[in-house]
């Protein structure tokens, strides 16, 4: 049984053939659209959390391909609460042809992979966001080449869920990450030493600094992402002030290479992390990088469904 749970679960070759997959079904979709590979397979979307991108990219996505996805909303299945773990797995596998989770604890990810008799995909956890880290590198190929030795990406904030899948998808893929946040907030021991199996391989060059400055001098890409998580709200006035020197602004990015891209996942807290002038300005490649949520997702829905 195949699952999508984690870019570190992925060869090198793995993540390249999923990026040249949604390369070509992007080119396939703006050229008139896909073939209905997916004809009669069906998604489930089981959602502990709100959602714009993920919902709506992975039901379009299923759609274009021919299939169909079914929404649960936080307050349909909840997870745990009214059922298991373990059985919701059992049962809704019995329905459909994949299972798409977005939870709060990774451990729930792993339980529903564990029990279900069919495809799970991660659509976010408190560890990691795998197929958001799958469309902002099919975002960077597509503005920066194929090969990303050499290249740098810098993330600047919280060693989050999102900055997890980056540090893994930067490592696997031979480009240099840098990280830089306050202290205290410095991305998981565990990630950041598979990081560095990854980069021992790749030749990725990995570092840590809490100087965003440094972080993004000859930066290629500046990537930046909420203080405060879903599930931190009641950590979210005391980040806003420690994460303030960490705000991606026009000066920050100034910075960087001329050519720098900037990345959010999105949804923007527009004036804490980031500008608006960052958001609407030159460098930002925001909008292509939520589109590619869709493109990317199919590549993963194609592998496993198909
Ligand atoms: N980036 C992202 O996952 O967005 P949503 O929370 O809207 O799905
Ligand atoms: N780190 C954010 C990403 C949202 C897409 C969160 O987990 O809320």
């Amino acid at each position: 049984m195949e699952h999508f749970l984690s870019l570190a679960d992925l060869t090198p070759d793995e993540l390249r053939r999923l990026l040249a997959q949604a390369l070509e079904l992007k080119a396939e979709w703006k050229a008139g659209g896909n073939r209905p590979i997916l004809k009669g397979k069906t998604l489930g979307l089981l959602f502990q959390k709100p959602s714009l991108r993920t919902r709506v990219s992975f039901e379009m996505g299923m759609i274009h391909l021919g299939g169909q996805a079914l929404y649960l909303s936080p307050f349909e299945i909840q997870l745990g609460k009214r059922e298991s773990v373990p059985d919701v797995a059992r049962v809704l596998s019995r329905y459909v042809d994949g299972i798409m989770a977005r939870v709060f604890a990774h451990s729930d990810i792993l339980t529903l992979a564990e029990y279900s008799s069919v495809p799970v995909i991660n659509g976010l956890s408190d560890y990691n966001h795998p197929c958001q880290g799958l469309a902002d590198f099919l975002t960077i190929i597509e503005n920066k080449g194929v090969d990303l030795t050499g290249r740098k990406l810098a993330f600047i904030g919280d060693g989050n869920n999102v900055a997890t899948s980056l540090l893994f998808g930067a490592t696997l893929l031979g480009m240099d990450f840098t990280i830089a946040g306050p202290p205290g907030y410095e991305l998981p021991a565990d990630v950041w030493a598979q990081g560095e199996r990854f980069a021992a391989i790749s030749g990725s060059h990995i570092t840590a600094t809490y100087d965003p400055h440094a972080a993004v001098a000859e930066a290629d890409v500046i990537y930046t992402d909420v203080w405060a998580s879903m599930g931190q709200e009641d950590e979210a006035e005391e980040r806003a002030r420690i994460f303030l020197p960490y705000q991606v602004n026009e000066d920050l990015v100034a910075e960087a290479k001329p050519d720098v891209i900037v990345m959010h996942c999105l949804p923007a807290h527009r004036g804490q992390e980031i500008t608006d002038g960052v958001c609407d300005g030159p460098h930002s490649v925001l909008w292509d990088q939520a589109e590619n949520r869709m493109h990317a997702q199919k590549a993963i829905l194609a592998r496993l469904l198909a």
